[in-house]
C-alpha cells in the first residue's frame, strides 16, 4: 500500500523545495532576503529596491533601479474593460475577494501570459505588468468601496507615492503627500515582501508548478493569504483589539479565553509556525508604531490595549511554554489605520507587499524546472466495498 508514506499534516517538518531567496531562523529570530538582514533593508532600502532584489537576486544599481521604475511606469494603467469587474461587485464585497478576481483577470488582457512555453521576455514583461498594476488594482478597490471616482496613476510619482495618491488623492499643490506616511508604508511593504514557504507562497509555487500562468498563480496565493490564520490575521487583530476595548479593556479575560481549549477564540497576531522566540518584523513594526503615531499626532487607544495584551501574554505560562509571541500581524494594522486605511483593506496591503516575494518564488520554481507538486496521503477509508444498485439501497 503506501506504508512508506510519512504523514506530516501542515508540512510542519517537510521541506518542499530548495530556495535561494529568503532565509528564516526561527530560534534566532532572523529574516534575510537574498542574504541581507531585514533590519538593514527596512532601515536603509526602499520597497522597489527590495522587490528587484527578491526577483532578480541582487540589490539594483542606480541605473537598474531607474530602469526598473521606468518599465513599471509604462504599465500602471489597467485595461478600461477591467472597470466592468469593479462595477459588478456588490458594494460590500470584501477587498480580498475582489483582488483574487481582478488579478486573475489580468491574463485576459495579456495574451503573452498564457504562452505555455513563455520566453524570458514574456516572463519579464508579465512580472513588470503585475508589479505595476497591483497598486492601481488595490487603490481602485478602495475607491470603489467609497463610490468615489478612480484616480489614475501618475508616472512622475514613485511607487508608494503613486499608490497613496490613487488611494487618498493626497497630492495637491498645497499639501502634497506626507513623507512620514510614504516612509511608513514603504517600510511595511518591505517587511511583508517575502517569508520563505508560508501558506500563500507555497500555494503560488504549487499552482505555478502545473504550468499555470503568473496572474492565476498569484491569485491563488491571494486566496490563501485571505485566511484569518495567515494574512487575514492583520484584520482580525484590529477587530479583536476593538472588541477588548469595547468590552472594557479587560485583557486578562481575553487571555483566559485564548487559553481555554473549549473556546475557539485565539489571540490573533500571536504565534508563528517558525518563529519560536520573536518575529523580527513585529519588533521593527512595534518601534515604528510609536514613532509614526507620534509624528502624525495620533493617539490610538487600541495601541495601549495591544501593548497591555502583549505584556500580559508574554508573562503568562501558557504562552511562554508554547513560545507564542507577537507576529508581523499584531501591530501592523495599527499603522495601516493611522495611515487612513479601513480594516478590511489591511490584508490587501499585505498582498501588495508580498507580491514581489510570490513572483520571485514562482520565477525560481520555473527556472529550476521543478516537478508538478503532487503530495501523497495515508489512506484511512474503506476498501473492497460491494456495489449496490440504487433501487436496492436503504
Ligand atoms: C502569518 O508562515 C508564515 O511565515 C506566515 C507569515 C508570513 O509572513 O507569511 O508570517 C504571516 O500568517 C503570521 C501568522 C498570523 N496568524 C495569526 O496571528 C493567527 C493566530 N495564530 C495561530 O493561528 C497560530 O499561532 C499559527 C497559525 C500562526 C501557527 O500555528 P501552528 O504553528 O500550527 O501552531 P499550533 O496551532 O499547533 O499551536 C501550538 C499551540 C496549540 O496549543 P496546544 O495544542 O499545544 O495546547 O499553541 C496554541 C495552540 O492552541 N496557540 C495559540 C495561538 N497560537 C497557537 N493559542 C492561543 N492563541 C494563539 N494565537
Amino acid at each position: 500500500q503506501t506504508s512508506y508514506i510519512t504523514l506530516d499534516s501542515g508540512f510542519k517538518n517537510t521541506g518542499c523545495t530548495k530556495s535561494a531567496i529568503t532565509f528564516l531562523d526561527g530560534e534566532q529570530g532572523l529574516l534575510n532576503y537574498r542574504g541581507y538582514a531585514i533590519e538593514d533593508l527596512a532601515e536603509k532600502s526602499t520597497f522597489i529596491e527590495v522587490a528587484y532584489l527578491l526577483i532578480y537576486g541582487n540589490l539594483p544599481t542606480q541605473a537598474e533601479t531607474d530602469n526598473f521604475k521606468l518599465q513599471i511606469s509604462k504599465h500602471t494603467l489597467l485595461h478600461e474593460d477591467m472597470k466592468k469587474f469593479y462595477d459588478a461587485f456588490p458594494p460590500k464585497a470584501h477587498p480580498m475577494g475582489q483582488l483574487c478576481s481582478l488579478v486573475s483577470s489580468l491574463s485576459a488582457f495579456s495574451p503573452e501570459s498564457l504562452n505555455p512555453n513563455p520566453s524570458k521576455e514574456d516572463i519579464d514583461l508579465g512580472i513588470i505588468k503585475l508589479i505595476a498594476k497591483m497598486p492601481t488594482i488595490v487603490s481602485w478597490i478602495y475607491k470603489g468601496s467609497l463610490g468615489e471616482p478612480f484616480i489614475y496613476p501618475k508616472s512622475k510619482l514613485d511607487y508608494v507615492e503613486n499608490f497613496m495618491n490613487m488611494t487618498f488623492g493626497q497630492v495637491t499643490e498645497e499639501i502634497g503627500i506626507d513623507p512620514v506616511v510614504v516612509d511608513a508604508l514603504d517600510k511595511l511593504l518591505i517587511l511583508h515582501a517575502d517569508h520563505e514557504q508560508n501558506c500563500s507562497t507555497s500555494t503560488v509555487r504549487i499552482v505555478g508548478s502545473s504550468g499555470c500562468n503568473l496572474p492565476a498563480s498569484i491569485s491563488a496565493g491571494i486566496s490563501a493569504l485571505w485566511g484569518p490564520l495567515h494574512g487575514g490575521a492583520n484584520q482580525a487583530v484590529i477587530e479583536m483589539l476593538e472588541l477588548i476595548k469595547n468590552d472594557g479593556g479587560d485583557t486578562e479575560k481575553w487571555i483566559n479565553k485564548a487559553k481555554d481549549k473549549n473556546d475557539p477564540f485565539l489571540l490573533m497576531g500571536f504565534g508563528h509556525r517558525v518563529y519560536k522566540n520573536f518575529d523580527p518584523r513585529a519588533n521593527i513594526i512595534k518601534k515604528a508604531c510609536d514613532k509614526i503615531l507620534d509624528k502624525l499626532g495620533i493617539n490610538d487607544p487600541i495601541l495601549e490595549i495591544a501593548k497591555k495584551l502583549e505584556d500580559a501574554a508574554l508573562n503568562d505560562p501558557y504562552f511562554v511554554e508554547r513560545k507564542l509571541y507577537p507576529n508581523v500581524d499584531f501591530y501592523s494594522g495599527i499603522i495601516y489605520r493611522a495611515l487612513g486605511f479601513p480594516t478590511d483593506m489591511f490584508t490587501v496591503l499585505f498582498a501588495l507587499g508580498r507580491l514581489p516575494g510570490w513572483i520571485a518564488q514562482w520565477k525560481e520554481m520555473r527556472e529550476n524546472k521543478e516537478p508538478i507538486g503532487r503530495p501523497r496521503q495515508v489512506y484511512v477509508g474503506e476498501v473492497n466495498k460491494h456495489f449496490v444498485a440504487i433501487a436496492d439501497r436503504v
